[in-house]
């Protein structure tokens, strides 16, 4: 009996300027060139919403979520909404009531791309392999590229700039921490990264994302926000690591942003946060809801930022 192969007939991810047909699994799959593209589309689609109404007239996306999610879903259902698109919904385990490639290939039978929350890298990858609609990661163990494009469109609005910025980043190095690395970094944000010394960011992401850009890692948090224009946390423990949740609130409790270490940064620094929140852990109350934190900014450009994203990937 004959295996069908499977045909890669996929545009390529990686360089190029044209963002039409791909995939987005990490961060890299954007260019810089792509990057600004995203970043220019956002602030006039933020700018004239109207305009941009039918962009996505007649084409379904599937919204697939293995772990919870407030604003990666309802940012995506309402920017699929306000192009003119529509979407289904999907939320469990992806892989085991039926394998991953025969996901894959009924719902390229129904929409036009696919948008996924998993929880190992290796699921949305499979996914991408195996549909041949675009696939976009929504969070995995490793990136979370989505809340990025977001976190530097906010920075972008209210610097002006990109180039030339310093961001701490203050907590585990983890999906958030890579992600930034690896897009802020390219976009000439100096990214320095304070954990404690057992919860670095894997030095394989680090040396990837030093060779396009200014990444420092430290075990210490003052060395971090020293100079910073933006402070930015999360979570101690990520979805899926529940287990561990007590372990790491002991040892992170160094790593809090509070109004004493926020102070460390440029007086006119921001406070960044992808959201949820864990008041008292990472982030005191005093500093969430301080003038300088611009948290719901980045919650508001997480629609705007993925509505260029769609609207450039399924041109
Ligand atoms: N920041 C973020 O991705 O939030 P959700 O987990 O609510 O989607
Ligand atoms: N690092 C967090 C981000 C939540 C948006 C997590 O993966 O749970």
């Amino acid at each position: 009996m004959a295996t069908a192969l499977r045909p890669m007939d996929k545009p390529q991810t990686g360089g190029g300027s044209s963002l039409s047909g791909k995939d987005v699994l990490s961060d890299l799959d954007l260019s810089v060139e792509n990057l600004e593209a995203i970043l220019h589309t956002a602030q006039a689609m933020k700018r004239a919403p109207k305009r941009f109404a039918k962009v996505l007239e007649g084409r379904y996306l599937a919204l697939l979520f293995e772990k919870p999610s407030l604003r990666t879903r309802l940012t995506f259902e309402l920017a699929i909404q306000q192009l003119g698109g529509d979407s289904v919904n999907y939320a469990g385990p992806i892989g085991d009531r039926e394998p991953v490639k025969d996901v894959a290939r009924n719902l390229e039978r129904w929409v036009h791309g696919i948008v996924a929350r998993v929880f190992a890298q290796s699921t949305v990858e499979e996914l991408a392999q195996w549909a041949k609609v675009p696939v976009i990661n929504a969070l995995s163990d490793l990136y979370h590229p989505c809340q990025i494009l977001a976190d530097v469109l906010t920075l972008k609005e209210h610097f002006g700039r990109l180039g030339g910025l310093k961001l701490a980043f203050v907590g585990d190095g983890n999906n958030v921490a890579n992600s930034l690395m690896l897009t802020a970094g390219r976009l000439g944000v100096h990214v320095a990264v304070a954990t404690p010394e057992s919860y670095q960011p894997d030095a394989a992401m680090v040396e990837k994302a030093r060779e396009t850009g200014a990444i420092t890692v430290t075990p210490d948090p003052r060395e971090a926000l020293e100079n910073a224009d933006a402070v930015y946390t999360d979570v101690w423990t990520s979805m899926g690591q529940e287990a561990e949740a007590e372990q790491r609130t002991q040892l992170f409790a160094p790593y809090q942003v509070n109004a004493q270490l926020l102070a460390q940064a440029k007086p006119k620094a921001v406070f960044m946060h992808c959201l949820p929140a864990k008041r008292g852990q990472e982030v005191t109350d005093e500093v969430m809801e301080c003038a300088q934190s611009v948290a719901f900014d980045q919650a508001e450009n997480r629609l705007h930022a993925q509505k260029a994203l769609l609207a450039l990937l399924l041109k």
